[in-house]
C-alpha cells in the first residue's frame, strides 16, 4: 500500500498520531481549560469534560477522519464527493469561516504567548509576584498595537512551517516537539508538590462537587471538550485526508483524547495549587494562565530557565494547533481553485492580520469592540466553542450516522478490514442517535425552550 506517493501527506502512523494531537493539545488545553474549571466550580466540570471527551468527541473524531481519509479531500471537496447532491458540503463554508472565526482570537493568545517568551528572555519578571505579572498582562492587553504586533508574529512563525507542507513542515515540527512538551509539564506538574497550597489546588480538581453543575457547566464542557479535540471545522477532516490507509483510526483517536486529557489534567495540576498560594484571583478568566506561569516560574528552581523553556513549548503547542485551522483554508483554497500554496497562506495571512487585530483592539480598555456587552475577542472564543462547534459536531454526526453508507464507514474505520472493528456497531449508534439527540437537548434547554 504505497498510497501518497505522489501526494504530500504524512508518512508514518507515529506522525500522523502527533500531527492529530499536536492540532489538538494546544492552547486549548493549557490556556483555555484552566480558567473554564475555575469558571465552572472546579472538580465536576472536570468530570463531565472527560465524559464529554469519551462519549461524544471520540466517535465524532473518528468520524472526522473517516470523512477525511476516505475522500483525500479538503472539507468542502469531501463533502461534494460523498454526498454530490443536497446542501452537505455546505458544512465546508461553516469550516472554512469557523477555521477564520477561531484563529482570529487564537492568534491573540498565540501572539501573548511570543511576547512572554521574549519577556522571559529578557527577564521582564524578575522579582515579580503574581500581583505585579498580573498589572503587567493588564497594562500589555491594553497596548493593542504591541499584542496585535505580537500576533502578527505568530502567524509569520505559523506561515513559514505550513509552507514546508505536510511531511516537511508540519509532521517534522510535530514529531520532536510534542514529546518534549509532555515531559516539561511532566517536570512542572512534580514542582507543584512542593507548593505550599498544594492540597488545595488537587482538592479543587479532583473532589467533584456537583452544586456548582448546571446547564452552563454543560455546554462548557462540551465546548470545550470540542475546542480541545479540534473538531467541528474541518482540522481533522484536513488531516485525515493526509493519513495513510493503512494507520489505525480507532486508535489513533483513542490516543489523541488520552493524551489531550493528559495534557489538560497536568495543566490544571500545575496551575491550581499555585493559584492557592500565590493568592491569585479566581477571576482571573481568560489570562489565569498568563498570570500564574510567570509567577510559578520565580519560585521555582531554575526557574528562569524553566520560564523560557516553557514558553517555547507553549508557543509551539499554539503554533502546531493554529496550523491545523489554516490548514483547512489552505487545502480548501490550493485543492479547489488550483492555487499555489504560497498564494493562499497570502490570502489567510491578509485576512487573519484584520481580524486578529480587531480581537487584539476589541481587549483594550477604550474599546469600541464590544458586542452585547462582550468583546469580540471574547465573543469569538466563547460562541465558536459553546456554539458554532457543537452545531457543526452534530451535523457531520448526522452526515457519517445516516448518510453515509454502512459498510464504507466500516471498511474506512477498520482500513478495508485490516483491524478488528469490534466497537463499530457502539460508535456508529453514538453518531446516529446519542450524539444528535445530546446536543440538540442541551442546546434546547440552554435557550429555555425545555
Ligand atoms: N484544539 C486546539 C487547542 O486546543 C485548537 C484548535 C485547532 C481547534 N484546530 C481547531 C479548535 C479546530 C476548534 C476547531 O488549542
Amino acid at each position: 500500500m504505497t498510497d501518497h506517493s505522489n501526494k504530500d501527506g504524512f508518512k508514518s502512523n507515529l506522525g500522523s498520531i502527533l500531527a492529530l494531537a499536536g492540532s489538538a493539545v494546544g492552547l486549548g488545553n493549557i490556556w483555555r481549560f484552566p480558567y473554564m474549571v475555575a469558571e465552572n466550580g472546579g472538580s465536576a466540570f472536570i468530570l463531565i469534560y472527560i465524559i464529554m471527551v469519551f462519549a461524544i468527541c471520540v466517535p465524532a473524531f473518528m468520524a472526522e477522519v473517516a470523512i477525511g481519509r476516505n475522500t483525500g479531500l479538503n472539507i468542502f471537496g469531501a463533502f461534494r464527493k460523498l454526498a454530490p447532491k443536497g446542501w452537505w458540503f455546505q458544512i465546508g463554508t461553516l469550516g472554512i469561516l469557523g477555521s477564520f472565526v477561531i484563529s482570529s482570537f487564537y492568534i491573540v493568545i498565540g501572539g501573548w504567548t511570543l511576547a512572554f517568551l521574549a519577556r522571559s528572555i529578557v527577564g521582564s519578571f524578575n522579582g515579580m509576584n503574581a500581583s505585579d505579572v498580573s498589572v503587567l498582562f493588564a497594562n500589555f492587553v491594553d497596548t493593542p498595537i504591541e499584542t496585535s504586533a505580537w500576533a502578527l508574529g505568530f502567524v509569520v512563525i505559523s506561515v513559514a512551517v505550513l509552507i514546508s507542507g505536510v511531511a516537511k513542515g508540519i509532521e517534522r515540527f510535530n514529531k520532536i516537539l510534542m514529546p518534549m512538551l509532555l515531559g516539561l509539564m511532566i517536570i512542572m506538574a512534580i514542582n507543584s508538590l512542593f507548593l505550599s497550597h498544594f492540597w488545595e489546588g488537587m482538592k479543587f480538581l479532583f473532589q467533584p462537587d456537583f452544586s456548582h453543575v448546571n446547564t452552563h457547566t454543560v455546554i462548557s464542557a462540551l465546548g470545550q471538550a470540542f475546542f480541545s479535540m479540534s473538531l467541528g471545522m474541518g482540522s481533522i477532516i484536513t488531516y485525515g485526508s493526509y493519513m495513510r490507509k493503512q494507520d489505525n483510526i480507532m486508535k489513533s483517536t483513542f490516543s489523541v483524547a488520552t493524551i489531550g486529557i493528559l495534557i489538560s489534567v497536568l495543566a490544571g495540576i500545575i496551575i491550581f495549587p499555585a493559584v492557592f498560594s500565590f493568592d491569585i484571583p479566581a477571576e482571573a478568566g481568560d489570562r489565569l494562565a498568563f498570570v500564574t506561569f510567570p509567577a510559578i516560574f520565580q519560585v521555582m528552581p531554575g526557574g528562569y530557565l524553566f520560564g523560557i523553556m516553557f514558553f517555547m513549548l507553549l508557543l509551539v503547542a499554539a503554533v502546531t494547533s493554529n496550523i491545523s485551522l489554516l490548514e483547512v483554508i489552505v487545502a480548501y483554497l490550493t485543492q479547489e481553485y488550483k492555487m499555489k500554496r504560497g498564494i493562499a497562506l497570502a490570502i489567510v495571512v491578509a485576512v487573519l492580520s484584520v481580524t486578529g487585530t480587531l480581537c487584539a483592539f476589541s481587549l483594550s480598555s477604550d474599546t469600541s469592540l464590544i458586542i452585547g456587552g462582550r468583546s469580540l475577542f471574547d465573543l469569538f472564543n466563547y460562541f465558536s466553542a459553546a456554539y458554532l462547534l457543537p452545531i457543526c459536531g452534530l451535523l457531520i454526526s448526522i452526515f457519517v450516522g445516516w448518510k453515509w453508507n454502512k459498510n464504507s464507514l466500516k471498511q474506512e474505520i477498520s482500513s478495508n478490514g485490516l483491524y478488528p472493528v469490534r466497537y463499530f456497531p457502539f460508535f456508529r449508534f453514538m453518531l446516529r442517535f446519542i450524539i444528535p439527540i445530546f446536543i440538540i437537548f442541551v442546546f434546547l434547554y440552554a435557550l429555555g425552550i425545555m
